[in-house]
């Protein structure tokens, strides 16, 4: 047969004219059934690729794998994101990690079609395995994926909106504060301490130092959730690939294991015995958030969660609550420690507000604008993540024009939002100004930001459900630093070095300052 004739028999076999010729051979039949099947197989997906928008742009993905090979090669994962998607000149580009679309996002506009215009559509979480054993199989508020269990527990989450009394772990001796201070130990322990008093109106699981300082087990408690904190969605393989769960490609899964454990156990003692006195009356009075969940009662007067529910709770209002408080501290500190003028600044503004004779209180937040504004810039330069906790789009849909799977991971970038040149004039100096309405010089500065220009306590459904305890706990602690100490650089540094972490973006050595008290010594917590 003829090459012609060969065409001829295609050509009739696709258009249906079933001619063919007799001694038609295995080859032509190959190719036929080839062509019918590419035709056929072709033609849908042509259809639909004109009605479906296209995927954002990204690098191509290798089956099954997806791009993971490029992803594992450059570590860390977020600056290899960050890199492509400045080289390929986009503010959102779709990644595969095996068999999950990850979207990440670098523009307010598209970040606010996310959480403002879709919220409903992106309120899930992923399913993890760091995520699912800290929530105890998604039992919490924080980390569940959408559905009954998440709202039952956002529902019972109703934190108190002020910082307990009496909490600061500002309240160091005298002794020991006109010396070298680990700032970063020290912010990171203060919310510690708020948070245990919030959550168990205390501030120790043991025995305090003798100074007031953190005990062993307060040290502890702090090292597994920070611990729990750097693991939980941070690119681990079995994220992707969820068959590789067990082998523990990472090491994330004994880490996570172990902090949650600890994590656990410390709250549990505690969580126990207040269970056991509230079921034999012996507590009747509610005193912290851990009454509150306990007394919870659903409408036929049964308690309303159980104790491992609570248990959950409070580990996830702990992941919730430290990190970022106690970051934006530390960074905004160092920043300006290098431009003694915006010290300064502050500094005059809380003599102005405050004065010397008491400590920086609630009270005094509406009219500590300009901290705030050093505080708001501190969050949008340096975040404690480099990405938002992540949505998961429920359905597919269209954003800024590009198709988004359901299932996809969207990734709202903080770096990428807070540092993007095309909304902030220098992102990369610190400038608390840019936060104060010129036009207004008294307005109110607040740390929301609902546009999205960079993420704060960020929006819509799965927003943080304490802005105001969130607010009250960053402007004290700052607010109590700066007034209650003179802070300087180590004689022996030029300045302090700026430089991120290797694989994160906390500072890449703890802050360390000289710390000289400038307020009378019955302010300080007082040895005994
Ligand atoms: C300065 C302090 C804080 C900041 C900057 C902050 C910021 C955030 C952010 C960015 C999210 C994720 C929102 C999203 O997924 O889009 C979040 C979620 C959350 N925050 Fe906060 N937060 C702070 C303090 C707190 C405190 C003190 C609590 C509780 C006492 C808390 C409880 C929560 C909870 C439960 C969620 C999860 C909500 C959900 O998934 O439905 N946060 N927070």
């Amino acid at each position: 047969m003829t090459a012609a004739m060969e065409v001829r028999a295609v050509v009739s076999l696709v258009h249906g004219t079933y001619f063919l010729p007799t001694a038609a051979t295995p080859q032509l039949l190959l190719l036929a059934v080839m062509l019918v099947y590419f035709v056929r197989t072709m033609r849908p997906r042509q259809r639909s690729t004109c009605a479906r928008p296209p995927l954002p742009p990204g690098p191509a993905p290798r089956p099954v794998v997806g791009n993971l090979p490029e992803m594992l090669l450059q570590k860390p994962a977020f600056r290899w994101i960050h890199r492509m998607m400045k080289d390929m000149g986009t503010d959102i580009a779709c990644i595969k990690l095996g068999c999950v679309h990850v979207i990440p996002i670098t523009c307010p506009k598209i970040a606010q079609e996310v959480l403002k215009k879709q919220d409903n559509n992106f309120m899930s979480r992923p399913v993890t395995f760091a995520s699912k054993t800290f929530s105890h199989g998604y039992m919490d508020a924080t980390l569940s994926p959408n559905g009954h269990q998440w709202r039952k527990m956002r529902r019972a989450s109703p934190p108190r909106s002020s910082v307990p009394p009496d909490s600061s772990g500002f309240k160091i001796s005298r002794a020991r504060s006109s010396s070298i201070v680990d700032v970063r130990r020290v912010a990171r322990h203060y919310c510690g301490n708020i948070t245990r008093r919030l959550i168990f109106n205390n501030r120790y699981f043991g025995d305090p130092r003798p100074n007031g300082g953190p005990g062993q087990l307060e040290v502890e408690h702090m090292d597994a959730v920070f611990t729990a904190l750097g693991v939980l969605y941070a690119f681990c393989i079995s994220d992707y690939l969820p068959w590789l769960v067990g082998l523990d490609l990472d090491g994330h899964e004994k880490i996570i294991k172990k902090a949650t454990e600890t994590v656990s156990r410390l709250h549990g003692t505690i969580i126990d015995e207040r269970w056991r006195q509230w079921k034999f009356g012996e507590r009747q009075e509610l005193e912290d958030f851990l009454d509150v969940l306990i007394s919870l009662r659903d409408p036929q007067g049964n308690s309303a969660l159980t104790m491992e529910e609570v248990t959950v709770l409070t580990l996830g209002i702990a992941i919730a609550t430290v990190d970022n408080p106690s970051n934006a501290v530390e960074w905004a500190l160092a920043e300006m420690v290098n431009n003694p003028e915006l010290l300064a600044k502050a500094v005059e503004e809380i003599e102005r507000v405050v004065g010397r004779e008491r400590l920086v209180q609630e009270s005094d937040i509406p009219r500590l604008n300009y901290l705030k504004a050093c505080l708001r810039d501190a969050f949008r330069l340096h975040p404690v993540a480099p990405f938002n906790v992540p949505h998961v789009a429920l359905e597919d849909t269209t954003v800024a024009g590009f198709h988004i799977p359901k299932g996809s991971h969207v990734l709202l970038s903080r770096i990428g939002l807070g540092r993007n040149p095309n909304v902030w004039e220098d992102p990369l100096r610190f400038n608390p100004d840019r936060h104060i309405a010129t036009h207004d010089l008294k307005a109110e500065v607040a740390l929301t930001e609902n546009d999205l220009r960079f993420i704060f306590f960020s929006t819509g459904r799965r927003g943080c459900i304490a802005a105001s305890l969130g607010t009250a706990m960053s402007v004290m602690l700052f607010g109590r630093l700066l007034q209650g100490f003179t802070w300087t650089k180590p004689a022996s540094m030029a300045a302090i070095d700026l430089s991120e972490g290797k694989h994160n973006i906390f500072m890449a050595k703890p802050l360390l300052l000289h710390a000289e008290p400038r307020l009378p010594a019955h302010l300080y917590y007082q040895a005994t």
